[in-house]
């Protein structure tokens, strides 16, 4: 009885599912009803900042506006339910959020009709959901990261001139079965847990997205089997942590962990790329490096964030391993996949980081090679342990260290580019390049951007492209066979 408990609890009851499809259908009836259906619907804009999960949530977002019968639209002024979904990670990606959220402010003006809806990690937290309440009246609702699903019920309860509402979930549960809108047609996201247990002195994400829950595998199967046969070619498993997927479902030792999702998905028939993110380096075990070396599906990459190359930092960052640590588990990566590309995120002035500290995190980039870093500058976040610290780093000093950094990774990035020189790549073709418009941009094996010549309506296939220019950043060259 417990078992089940436990493999259930993080669930919500698909009657509460089944309410809000009906709430949706309702919704779309009542439209219809005014005559207001296809290019006469009303218009849905979803404005997304923050992570990969963000973006995951803001489909589901999309997928419940289309069940309320909205249709997309690609400029904010045209529709008549705007939401945003926020992000909470660095004060500036909250600046930004309630900088756009300000702008919604005379799109009310000139239609008084409008819903603005505000969701995700910044409002996740009550003293932003209150500010917005208080202080922001053209604001018709907020809900959390645990009411994505409550879109239809927020929805209706303000078309038909409720109160604002301000929703703070009690329980972050997994919400199976919503339906969703995607908003690439070869690229997908396949989220298989939420929430993280971590707990990194820095960082709000534990606070706004709840503990770890896992999906049930069969549950990720279905997806992804859909998700194929919708056309998707590159799928990216998600989670905050993903390499702990299933912890906590774990009774007993034939139960899934990660790199049994990787197997399963690879497994599927189709011709598509598996790449998964974020791992955290005290869950990635040589059970998982095997399944990337034995599956040709997946992608040659591995995104490990180290944060920090000291230990003393990391230890006080709350990372649970050491450096040596990490690079025995770099050490066994490379042995077992030899052409995998490492990424990595760093931060930067972390409380108390000496000079000292931050050469270690030097000395961590030359012995990894990474071949590419996602770098920030340490941004206190109220309410985590960070942000009390003694020692805050003065701003000039992390921002010359910051600096410091990318000159160091650029070296060692078009190093590592290096290897693709004449090489062929196969690369899943993106869109038509947004500076050149006979030049096309693609994702290859593993992390760069690709741009040839060629023509858009090669856009969502595979093609082989011969490396031919590289830059720190990107690879070009010239479609073959
Ligand atoms: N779950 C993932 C991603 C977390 S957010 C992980 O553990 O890696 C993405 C990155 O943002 C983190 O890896 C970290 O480098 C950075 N980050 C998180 N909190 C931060 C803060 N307070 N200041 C600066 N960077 C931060
Ligand atoms: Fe944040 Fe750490 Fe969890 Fe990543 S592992 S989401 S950095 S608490
Ligand atoms: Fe931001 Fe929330 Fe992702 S804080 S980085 S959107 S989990």
């Amino acid at each position: 009885m417990e078992t089940n408990m436990k493999k259930t609890g993080a669930f919500l009851p698909p009657e509460a599912i089944r309410e809000q499809l009906a709430a949706a259908d309702r919704i779309r009836l009542g439209y219809a009803a005014q005559g207001r259906t296809d290019d006469n619907a009303p218009g849905y804009y979803v404005l997304t900042f923050g992570c990969q999960q963000n973006e995951a949530d803001s489909e589901r977002l999309g997928g419940l506006c289309a069940a309320m019968g909205y249709r997309r639209v690609d400029d904010m002024a045209d529709a008549d339910l705007i939401l945003v979904n926020t992000c909470a990670i660095r004060e500036h990606a909250e600046k930004k959020a309630l900088s756009i959220i300000g702008s919604c402010k005379h799109l009310r003006e000139k239609n008084p009709d409008l819903l603005v809806g505000i969701g995700g990690c910044m409002v996740t937290q009550k003293h932003r959901a209150d500010k917005l309440k208080n202080s922001y009246p053209y604001v018709t609702f907020t809900f959390d990261t645990g009411a994505v699903h409550l879109l239809p019920s927020l929805v209706e309860n303000a078309l038909a001139g409720g109160k604002r509402q301000f929703i703070h979930s009690e329980a972050y549960e997994i919400a199976e079965g919503l339906p969703l809108d995607r908003t690439s047609k070869h690229m997908a996201w396949l989220s298989v847990m939420y929430g993280c247990n971590n707990f990194c002195s820095y960082c709000i994400v534990p606070y706004v997205r709840g503990r770890e829950r896992s999906r049930r595998m069969e549950d990720i199967l279905t997806e992804a089997k859909m998700l194929i046969a919708d056309g998707a070619k590159d799928i990216t498993l998600l989670g905050q942590n993903v390499n702990s997927y299933g912890k906590d479902l774990a009774d007993s030792a034939d139960d899934p962990d990660f790199s049994d999702v990787v197997r399963a998905v690879c497994a599927l028939d189709g011709d598509f790329r598996l790449r998964f993110m974020t791992s955290h380096p005290k869950d990635a075990s040589d059970r998982l490096i095997a399944a990337i070396a034995d599956c040709p599906k997946v992608a040659r990459h591995f995104h490990l964030p180290v944060q920090s190359g000291s230990d003393e930092i990391l230890k006080r960052m709350n990372r649970k391993y050491t450096s040596a640590h990490y690079k025995s588990l770099i050490d066994r990566l490379k042995a077992a996949v030899p052409d995998i590309s490492i990424t990595s995120d760093i931060i930067v002035g972390f409380p108390g980081e000496t000079e000292e500290d931050f050469e270690a995190t030097l000395d961590m980039l030359r012995y990894v090679e990474y071949d590419m870093i996602f770098s920030f500058i340490y941004s206190p976040r109220p309410g985590t342990p960070a942000a009390e610290m003694p020692d805050q780093v003065p701003h000039e000093v992390s921002t010359a260290r910051f600096e410091r950094l990318l000159a160091l990774q650029n070296e060692i990035s078009l190093r590592r580019n290096e290897r693709f020189l004449g090489q062929t790549l196969r690369v899943l073709v993106e869109g038509v390049s947004k500076t050149d418009d006979n030049m096309l941009t693609g994702r290859g094996d593993p992390v760069r951007p690709v741009h040839f010549p060629g023509e858009s309506s090669l856009i969502g296939q595979f093609v082989n492209v011969k490396i031919e220019k590289i830059t720190p950043f990107t690879l070009e060259g010239a479609m073959s066979n």
